[in-house]
């Protein structure tokens, strides 16, 4: 098989990467491990800055999130039994728009597929060869699953190893996937940080018990309320991160929110029918730098942040957004520019965004082995952050998202390219 991208992995980054590319004239072929059911069933987060929602509106695939979505102006920081709103639209200008990753997924593969493009599903990569040269390889097997049990990738059938001869490849198959570790060790630096708690998180059939996501901080732990449509919510609350979902029936569930929940005028916390219960591990995660030879590493693969920020699918699509503006210029021009300098241009904004996450993440969560000076320092900080304007516009800008680099814009027109178009 030959293509001009081979992508590995076929979530958001590498799904909106094979979007981008198409629109750009660039062929490009997707393997996912998944199959599509799967992918598009799977619930994970769902906030989407404001200039990511424009970048899927102005490429065409902005429709159904428009019609859905929900545009939310603000958020709330509730601690010490009251609520205070950041207003993002008066701080910044700017909103967010509340739609589940998988369905950003479902509206690119549609897209794809109805343009003639190529996703092969229940497909592993098994091995990438000759990233050094013009012409790297992706080996990949068909008929592959996960088991987790077993400890990974399992094939059915007895499948034969295909290659795909490439230009370049795109290494979007998250952080368990095997595109970063062909990245050599003695050039590959990792940046991590592992957090002392999880999310344990519900998926409720019931009515919102709020209009905006509500970040909370109470002396047994964090905790947020979020929504995925009027009918469907969203929460989670701190837990341990060896706990397991068997040990929250849902009568404790509900106790436990409510509890840490609470409010001074005595709001309650609407119920409903918990149809699942998951535990988010939670990390920050960076790798430097993103590329080797013809090598390119986009969202999962690269980079993990923890979920309090929201900044997860923002980054992965920032990442491809850049690179696939690299790759025009190649094609068009020649030139390698903009690709030489992809790590560093998208590192800059993981660094900002990890920072954001892991700020969010230390000034609203309980870290049970700090002292009584920590716990002092929580409420002093969330009341700063929401009584100066200065403080509360600092949270707003990264919420929203800070601007995509000047240089490249949302689509590239800054530089004097057309945008993209779906005709
Ligand atoms: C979600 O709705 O899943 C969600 C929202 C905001 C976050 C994290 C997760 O910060």
């Amino acid at each position: 098989m030959r293509t001009q991208v081979g992508i590995v992995g076929g979530g958001p980054a590498g799904a909106l990467l094979s979007h981008l590319l198409h629109l750009q004239g660039i062929e490009s072929v997707v393997l996912e491990l998944r199959g599509r059911e799967e992918v598009e069933t799977a619930v994970r987060a769902g906030v989407l800055e404001h200039e990511t929602a424009g970048l899927l509106r102005e490429t065409g695939v902005g429709e159904r999130m428009d019609r859905e979505g929900a545009i939310h102006e603000g958020i709330e920081l509730r601690f010490g039994g009251r609520g205070h709103r950041i207003d993002f639209a008066d701080l910044t200008g700017r909103n967010i728009v509340v739609y589940g990753q998988q369905e950003v997924v479902k509206d690119l593969y549609a897209a794809r597929l109805d343009a003639g493009g190529q996703i092969t599903f229940e497909a592993a990569a098994v091995g990438l060869q000759d990233l050094d040269t013009s012409q790297p390889k992706i080996r990949f097997r068909r008929g592959a699953y996960l088991d987790l049990d077993a400890g990974g990738v399992r094939f059915s059938g007895d499948t034969e190893e295909e290659e795909i001869v490439c230009d370049f490849v795109a290494g979007c198959d998250g952080y368990f996937g095997p595109c970063r570790t062909s990245i050599p060790e003695n050039v590959r630096k990792e940046h991590v940080r592992t957090y002392p708690f999880a999310w344990f998180g519900i998926l409720v059939e019931g009515p919102p018990s709020t209009e905006e996501l509500i970040y909370n901080l109470h002396e047994r732990g964090f905790t947020l309320v979020s929504t995925r449509s009027p009918e469907i919510q969203r929460l989670y609350f701190q837990c341990d991160p060896n706990d397991e979902v068997d040990n929250w029936p849902d009568e404790r569930i509900w106790e436990e929110l409510q509890t840490r929940l609470d409010t001074d005028d005595g709001w309650t916390l609407e119920r409903g029918k918990i149809y699942q219960k998951d535990i988010v591990q939670m990390r920050s995660f960076i790798c430097e730098p993103l590329q080797h030879g013809r090598l390119f590493l986009a969202g999962d693969a690269a980079h993990i942040v923890p979920p309090t920020g929201a900044k997860g699918m923002n980054l992965a699509v920032n990442d491809v957004r850049v690179l696939a503006w690299g790759l025009s210029e190649f094609y068009s021009s020649g030139r390698t520019d903009l690709l030489d300098t992809y790590s560093e241009i998208c590192l800059r904004r993981v660094w900002k965004a990890s920072r954001f996450s892991w700020w969010m993440t230390s000034m609203l969560h309980r870290f049970h082995h700090e002292d009584d000076f920590r716990y002092g320092l929580q409420p002093a900080e969330l009341d700063y952050v929401t009584s100066s304007r200065a403080a509360s516009t600092s949270l707003a800008e990264n919420y929203v998202g800070l601007p995509m680099d000047p240089v490249l814009g949302a689509t590239g027109t800054e530089r004097g390219q057309a945008a993209p178009t779906t005709s």
